[in-house]
């Protein structure tokens, strides 16, 4: 390995060398996010820091510039920031729903004043056309009361008749989307879906919220703009199994969370969201229209598939981990039977090491020699069987032709065991692969 490589690695993970505040435990959560302008447009419960992810791209300014990949870029945090930072990069999202988001949200170039009068002409159509909607879903009847359901549904029908594609009918459609859950009276927190009994203890009234909504993001394209910024990135709607838009040996930096394997299920995430804009009907519908473009990470996801849960472990990509795998994937099967809601977790754990080998597969073609993968991760254990995560992504990543792996803890998780399903401990923190 040369020694260059090797500091430039030491420098970004050595973080007794920074401020701790800063490098640790903050890299995995939105929650500094909802401060900042434009990451703050949709809350993305999924995402990580924004500015722990500008710290670390501007930690690099001694190297060469980067161009910088995220392949499982989300809610665009990334991509956003080495835009500030002035690095090219390219960032990939599998979820229709949320590379949507991300798209309006890269918009913020666009001409302020221009959007504010389309998002005007949005409410005054609204308002002037208030009608009821007919046979809502009924996901929407038990999320909203009558009267908020009603203005909801004109604002969408104004957009629906005057949206053109443009970046000023986008912005609006996001601020459109990124009101609902602040509208419901109801449980609508995204990491826990939607739960139609509980009560919230504040929701907004939906043409006021929305108002807000294109105040601030017109306050944030201003900032922004104002603002030294880089090239625009690139984004594209793609899977990172096959990083079908990044050219050969393009990456010099990838930061990215992949999905845990820890059964959160993305597409159910923005089903209130999906529901509203008409393209879900009901939860059975969200297999075909997201699931089916993402990495396996559920056990919704895999439970058609669990008789085929062999032959995915004994795929030869896996062929490094196969042997501890295949131990974890018998103890899930035998564990099944003993509890009541026999969650295919067996299948899921195969199909995501199976995925996430692909991942490296795909990343190792377009990332440069001396290239560097940092990818905020999480160790999982379904019906407390460890799985180790961290040790299993390395070898993976080596067996793909990338040069070794360290991980960095930066959280613990699970440690308070009231109310949890099982008592193993569990961490957070980053992974760093050296190509
Ligand atoms: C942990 S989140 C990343 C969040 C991101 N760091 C942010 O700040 O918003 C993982 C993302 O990977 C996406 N994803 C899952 N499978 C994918 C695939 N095969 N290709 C690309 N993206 C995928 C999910 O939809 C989700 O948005």
């Amino acid at each position: 390995m040369s020694s260059s490589i090797q500091t430039r690695q030491l420098e970004l993970y050595d973080s007794s060398r920074k401020s701790p505040d800063n490098f640790k435990n903050t890299t995995s959560t939105f929650s500094d996010n909802l401060s900042l302008p434009i990451h703050r447009w949709f809350r993305y419960s999924a995402g990580f820091s924004a500015t722990w992810a500008y710290q670390l791209l501007m930690s690099q300014r001694n190297h060469q510039p980067e161009r910088v990949l995220d392949p499982f870029a989300g809610s665009g945090t990334t991509i956003l920031e080495a835009e500030r930072c002035g690095c090219e990069s390219i960032g990939i999202e599998a979820h229709p729903f949320v590379a949507r988001v991300t798209r309006a949200k890269l918009m913020w170039r666009s001409e302020v004043s221009v959007f504010q009068r389309f998002a005007e002409r949005i409410l005054d159509y609204a308002s002037r056309n208030l009608i009821a909607p007919e046979n809502p879903p009924k996901l929407m009847t038990r999320c909203f009361p009558p009267e908020s359901l009603t203005r909801l549904y004109s604002i969408r029908r104004a957009w629906v008749n005057l949206a053109d594609c443009s970046a000023a009918s986008e912005l609006t459609w996001l601020a459109m989307m990124s009101i609902i859950r602040e509208c419901s009276p109801v449980g609508t927190a995204q990491w826990q879906y939607v739960l139609p009994n509980k009560a919230k203890a504040k929701s907004l009234d939906p043409f006021k919220a929305f108002s807000a909504k294109v105040m601030m993001f017109a306050k944030d394209m201003l900032h922004r703009q104002a603002e030294p910024h880089g090239p625009a990135p690139t984004f594209e709607l793609d899977d990172a199994r096959l990083c079908n838009s990044v050219p050969d040996g393009w990456a010099t930096f990838v930061i990215t969370s992949p999905p845990y394997a820890n059964n959160y299920d993305y597409a159910d995430a923005t089903r209130l969201e999906m529901t509203f804009a008409g393209e879900v009907e009901s939860w059975g519908d969200l297999q075909e229209t997201v699931r089916t473009y993402l990495v396996r990470s559920c056990s919704q996801h895999v439970a058609p598939i669990a008789s085929e849960t062999e032959e995915l472990i004994r795929n030869p990509i896996l062929r490094p981990i196969v042997k501890e795998l295949s131990q974890v994937c018998r103890e899930l099967e035998v564990q099944r039977d003993h509890h009541g809601g026999r969650k295919t977790y067996h299948t899921m754990i195969a199909a995501y090491f199976l995925d996430m080998a692909t991942v490296w597969t795909a990343l190792r073609r377009a990332s440069a020699p001396g290239s560097l993968a940092c990818f905020v991760i999480g160790d999982s254990a379904p019906y407390g069987i460890y799985v180790p995560v961290d040790q299993w992504l390395g070898n993976l990543a080596v067996a793909a032709g990338f040069k070794s792996f360290h991980f960095e803890k930066t959280r613990d998780r699970n440690v308070k065991w009231k109310n949890r399903k099982h008592r193993v401990p569990l961490k957070e923190g980053r992974l760093w692969v050296q190509g």
